[in-house]
């Protein structure tokens, strides 16, 4: 079957490009597009042609999974010349979402009609890449250099009206898209004119140049890092330059250099990454979720209130529970307060404001839990605190409820046991802010029900999280790894490095911020705290725990790693601190040397792939892609380098290991000898995705 029907209505060619789920351009749509312009150029009852799509979405672009193999012909930008070099008009009906390669079949139509509904952009900045199908050349020419570099670079997708507004789309259809389109198309065909976009300058004006160079000129100075910013500037600046056709054939060579790139490689991988997390190993399709239309979050602290807010904002009716009035009082004001912040920053209407909070109930007591579908605990770090509330759910709520504990520590496991249900327990350990950060971790406890499982990663996502499955284990896996990174910068303070060249190798990585001066803006105080009361679990942090001993515990108090005169926000170095970490070198008998920004990456790095391997190992998590968007989403983990287990891929499993060894040779710690599977893969496939094949 051709994934591209011809219905011919009335003397205009309807071409339904058919390709489930998303229309994505892969070499047999190219292929079967281009046939059937050639077939309707030869059919004399055709006048003029639109190009249509089945389902949801208009076409998501160029088929992803095909960059970085062999390339199969025809190529796009073939494709998308022949449309616009056809001798009948063409005329693009959009449906819905038209990314990528998609927009740029539609920017070669003679005319777009889109739906109200319908959502067009050009995507390719969030994959590393840059428009390459001439989106780059007719965008500009439609609508001007400067929004359309606006577009490309923010990669968002503009709704109908806008794109109206633009120029982008010429009409949206108030009735029937396709009688819509095909009617204009033949429009068209009957005046015996229509212009095409590369043919088109009217909108490259002297100011429209100035414009573009500005906002160029920024986005140059706040992209050092990925190439295809300053590829996208000179691309999109050759409208001005260069005739059509040289410009074309810069902005392909630009292209195929980006897919080609570590970058558009890792980026790639996290897009399919964060959608093969949806799919858990051997669960089927006939486990179905539980309804969920009534939830209760136990504790309004900042944590439970934020929870409380992904519901309201979804539309789910929610409880706030707390033990005692005044604290109930104190979160639902905060909760009023963020809405209301966001008011005046103009992201949140009043009404949509109004609306929240209309779907917020506060009430005192457990008991008020009785009718929810889900409960979600987050009430204090404490197993005390934790088990109490759960044997006391599990007498209120009714029979088949989630009973959901936010918990970013403790065994899910021994929270279940609690109860007489663990089937109905689950972890979901939110980020904070929980109203904010999209990564969900979903704790599957040993009990846990499949049908529970799929219930929370579902409702996950209705929550606007990305929702990935984890095992049972101490900090599961993105805080099981970070305490293995606040180790071994704490190993490096004492070894010779100073906290501001860790945290500068850090955000050279591409981090937002490096571990000492996060570790100041969450509060030393809270890790401190955190490792009096784990005991033999937690790490060792003598840096850390001698400032806090000290009072300093940060931002809050003005001084931590670093000081903050008069509270300002970024932090200067501080000699009393500095100090003090040398004397803590000395008492520990270790000779201070300097490490270069590759020595301090390696010993900040190699110990969390280490541990990710081990997480694999024991089946924590079931792939090493999510491992991946664990630490891209919830730890800022640049997106650009894939995440930890790709980015070791890309340094060499077998240099990694062989770093390890050395590591683990110098200190004597034993935790940081390579795990048997990351050996194993250094051995021989040298990749996590071999182990997924397998
Ligand atoms: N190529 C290949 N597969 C794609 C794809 C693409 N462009 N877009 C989506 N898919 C796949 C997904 O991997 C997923 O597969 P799975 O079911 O096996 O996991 C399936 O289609 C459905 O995708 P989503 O789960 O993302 O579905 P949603 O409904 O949530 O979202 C979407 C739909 C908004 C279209 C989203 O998929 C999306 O943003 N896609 C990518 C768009 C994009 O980046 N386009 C630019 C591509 S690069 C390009 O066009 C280069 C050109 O300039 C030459």
């Amino acid at each position: 079957m051709t994934p591209v029907r011809i219905e011919a209505t009335n003397g205009v060619a309807v071409l339904v490009i058919d390709n489930p789920p998303v229309n994505a351009l892969s070499a047999a749509v190219r292929g079967a597009i281009a046939d059937a312009i050639a077939a309707v150029a030869a059919d004399p009852a055709i006048q003029a042609i639109a190009l249509a799509a089945a389902g949801k979405v208009f076409v998501a672009g160029a088929d992803i999974s095909e960059f970085g193999k062999p390339p199969l012909p025809p190529a796009l930008p073939e494709v998308v010349a022949a449309i616009e070099d056809s001798a009948k008009p063409v005329v693009a009906a959009i449906n819905g979402m038209a990314l990528g390669g998609g927009l740029e079949l539609a920017l070669a139509c003679h005319a777009r009609v889109v739906a109200p509904s319908a959502k067009l952009g050009l995507p390719e900045i969030k994959l590393g890449l840059i428009p390459g199908a001439g989106g780059t050349q007719r965008l500009p020419r439609l609508i001007g250099a400067a929004p359309a570099f606006a577009l490309m670079l923010s990669g968002d997708p503009v709704p109908a009206q806008k794109a109206l507004a633009l120029g982008l789309a010429d009409a949206i259809a108030d009735g029937d898209l396709i009688v819509g389109a095909a009617d204009h198309a033949r429009a068209l065909a009957a005046a015996g004119s229509w212009t095409k976009a590369r043919e088109r300058a009217d909108k490259l004006t002297t100011e429209d140049r100035a414009a573009f160079e500005a906002v160029a000129a920024e986005a140059l100075k706040r992209s050092a890092r990925i190439p295809n910013v300053p590829a996208l500037v000179d691309a999109v600046r050759g409208v001005f330059d260069k005739p059509f056709a040289e410009a074309l054939a810069a902005e392909r060579a630009h292209f195929k250099a980006l897919v080609a790139d570590p970058s558009s490689k890792a980026l790639r991988h996290v897009f399919f990454a964060e959608r093969e997390a949806a799919r858990i190993p051997g669960m089927g399709k006939e486990v179905k979720a539980r309804p969920i239309t009534k939830a209760a979050v136990i504790g309004a602290g900042t944590m439970g209130g934020g929870i409380a807010m992904c519901f309201a904002q979804a539309g789910i009716p929610v409880t706030l529970i707390e033990v005692k009035a005044e604290a109930l009082d104190a979160g639902m004001a905060r909760i009023r307060g963020n809405y209301e912040t966001s008011v005046k920053r103009g992201s949140l209407s009043q009404a949509a404001m109004d609306a929240r909070m209309a779907h917020i109930t506060a009430a005192v007591g457990l008991e008020a839990a009785a009718d929810a579908d889900i409960v979600v605990e987050a009430a204090f770090e404490d197993m005390g605190v934790k088990a109490e509330i759960f044997g006391t759910l599990d007498k209120v709520t009714r029979p088949g409820a989630i009973l959901a504990t936010n918990t970013s520590y403790l065994d899910v496991d021994a929270i279940a046991a609690t109860t007489s249900r663990p089937q109905d327990v689950v972890g979901l350990h939110f980020f904070s802010p929980a109203n904010v950060m999209r990564l969900l971790e979903v704790v599957r406890g040993a009990k846990t029900a499949p049908d529970v499982l799929v219930t929370s990663l579902d409702l996950g996502r209705k929550l606007g999280k990305l929702p990935v499955a984890v095992g049972v284990c101490y900090g599961f896996v993105g805080n099981r790894m970070l305490a293995k990174r606040t180790q071994a910068a704490e190993r490096l303070l004492l070894a010779g490095a100073l906290p501001h060249e860790v945290d500068a190798a850090v955000t050279d990585f591409g981090f937002r911020m490096g571990p000492f001066a996060m570790a100041d803006l969450a509060g030393i105080d809270i890790g401190w705290r955190a490792r009096k009361a784990a005991g033999d679990k937690a790490v060792k942090a003598p840096v850390a725990d001698a400032l806090a001993e000290l009072g300093r515990f940060g931002q809050k108090t003005g001084r931590g790693f670093y000081l903050y005169p008069e509270g300002a926000r970024a932090g200067v170095r501080d000699p009393e601190t500095e100090a003090l970490i040398v004397a803590l070198s000395e008492k520990a008998g270790i000779a201070r040397r300097s490490f270069t920004r590759e020595e301090i990456e390696a010993r900040l790095f190699y110990p969390m792939v280490n541990e990710g391997a081990k997480i694999l190992e024991e089946g924590i998590a079931a792939r090493a892609s999510d491992i991946d968007i664990i630490w891209v989403n919830g730890y800022n983990w640049p997106a650009f380098t894939g995440g930890p287990m790709h980015w070791a891929e890309g340094v060499g499993l077998a240099k990694i290991v062989a770093g390890l060894e050395e590591m683990a040779a110098e200190t004597g710690d034993v935790s940081l000898e390579p795990a048997a599977l990351l050996k194993r893969l250094a051995g021989n496939a040298g990749s996590f995705a071999a182990l997924e094949a397998a």
